[in-house]
């Protein structure tokens, strides 16, 4: 369930890169299409805009993963021909097969070698970035481009009935592209907690039959396919995870809050991130909060901050960084590196 971890190679993070759509859906635009306001918002959230992708535009999972995925290997000064695995933690591919990361690896002429999914839902990216750090390390593989994209705007219904969650989500590909360290073993993930409950799966889910609906007698067809969350319960859940999982993490790697450079986090509200802030008495430059401008981005979320904080030049080699999520599942976890 938890784990430090034998290291016989190390892993660096040698690139990351982002990709949007171009639209933005700010919460003036919310409030001609609900009842709803950007006062609440803000204050229940945090959020002021998010992006939506344009699928008649071709802007979608895939696509949105492809550019994040370049932009990754561009600022990593490498060629696509060098990766041995592509991994794309999503939970809102295209289709439900073929696999966003073989979509995206044809896309790069990277035919031949691995490719797979992950679906850890808002977790996605901790639980994969954990699993490709994990095969570099045992030395299976020694160049992966990790991908989290998702595009869960598809799945909301913007109206009154659907407010609560059409304000939080946005979408979003954001890609790093991890190498082998052979000279210095102690580079990588350092410790992970990885969880889950399914006890908890009807607190939020994407019903594909009324039989899934935590309801099924109310069960409206209307409501299938879309995200039916229960935002307290999910507010409740995330509020005593986020820490657990932050303190558990670094027991198993012996360090104390302060140890740890940036917490890069799942955006999934700005009240969740700043009581977890003023639980271990973080400064705001070690738990960055973008949501204000993308919205909870699913999968996206962590490597979205990630590339932010990397291109301003605030992560740096010999930090520390703890990625850390929870989600749908239910999922949670959190994964702690050495860079
Ligand atoms: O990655 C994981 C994804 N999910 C989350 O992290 C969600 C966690 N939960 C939350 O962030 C919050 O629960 C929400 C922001 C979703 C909702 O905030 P809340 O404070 O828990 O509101 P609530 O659901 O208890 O609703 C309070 C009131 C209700 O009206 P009544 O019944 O008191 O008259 C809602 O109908 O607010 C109403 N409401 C809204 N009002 C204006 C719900 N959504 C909206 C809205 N605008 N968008």
């Amino acid at each position: 369930m938890t784990a430090q971890h034998p290291r016989p190679y190390g892993v660096e993070i040698l690139g990351s890169g982002t990709a949007l759509p171009e639209r933005r859906l700010t919460n003036a635009d919310l409030e001609t299409m609900m009842e709803t306001s950007d006062e609440w918002i803000v204050q229940r959230t945090g959020i002021r805009e998010r992006r939506v992708a344009d699928w008649a535009s071709n802007e979608k999972t895939s696509t949105l993963a492809l550019g994040a995925l370049q932009a990754a290997l561009k600022d990593a000064g490498m060629d696509a021909s060098e990766l041995d695995l592509i991994l794309v933690a999503t939970m809102t591919p295209d289709m439900p097969t073929p696999s966003v990361s073989c979509i995206i690896a044809a896309e790069l002429g990277c035919t031949g070698i691995a490719a797979f999914d992950l679906n850890a839902a808002c977790s996605g990216f901790v639980f994969s970035i954990s699993t490709a750090s994990a095969m570099i390390q045992s030395g299976m593989y020694r160049t992966i481009g990790l991908v989290g994209a998702d595009c869960l705007t598809k799945h909301i219904e913007y109206s009154t009935a659907g407010r609560s969650s059409a304000i939080l989500f946005g979408d979003a590909a954001a890609a790093v592209v991890l190498r082998r360290n052979d000279n210095d073993t102690s580079t990588g993930m350092i410790a992970h907690a990885l969880h889950s409950d399914g006890n908890g799966s009807k607190i939020l889910l994407i019903p594909a039959d009324r039989n899934d609906h935590p309801d099924p007698e109310s069960c409206d067809d209307r409501e299938l396919n879309r995200v039916y969350m229960n935002g307290q319960g999910v507010f409740k859940f995330a509020v005593k995870k986020f820490p657990e999982v932050i303190e558990e993490a670094l027991e198993l790697a012996g360090l104390h809050a302060d140890e740890v450079d940036h917490y890069i986090c799942h955006q999934a509200n700005a009240r969740i991130l700043e009581a977890a802030r003023k639980r271990f008495g973080l400064d705001e430059s070690k738990l960055r909060i973008n949501i204000d401008r993308f919205g909870n981005t699913v999968g996206a979320s962590c490597p979205l901050v990630f590339d932010e904080l990397r291109k301003e030049g605030a992560i740096k080699p010999g930090q520390r960084v703890m990625f850390i999520a929870f989600g749908a599942g239910l999922t949670w976890g959190a994964s702690l590196w050495q860079l």
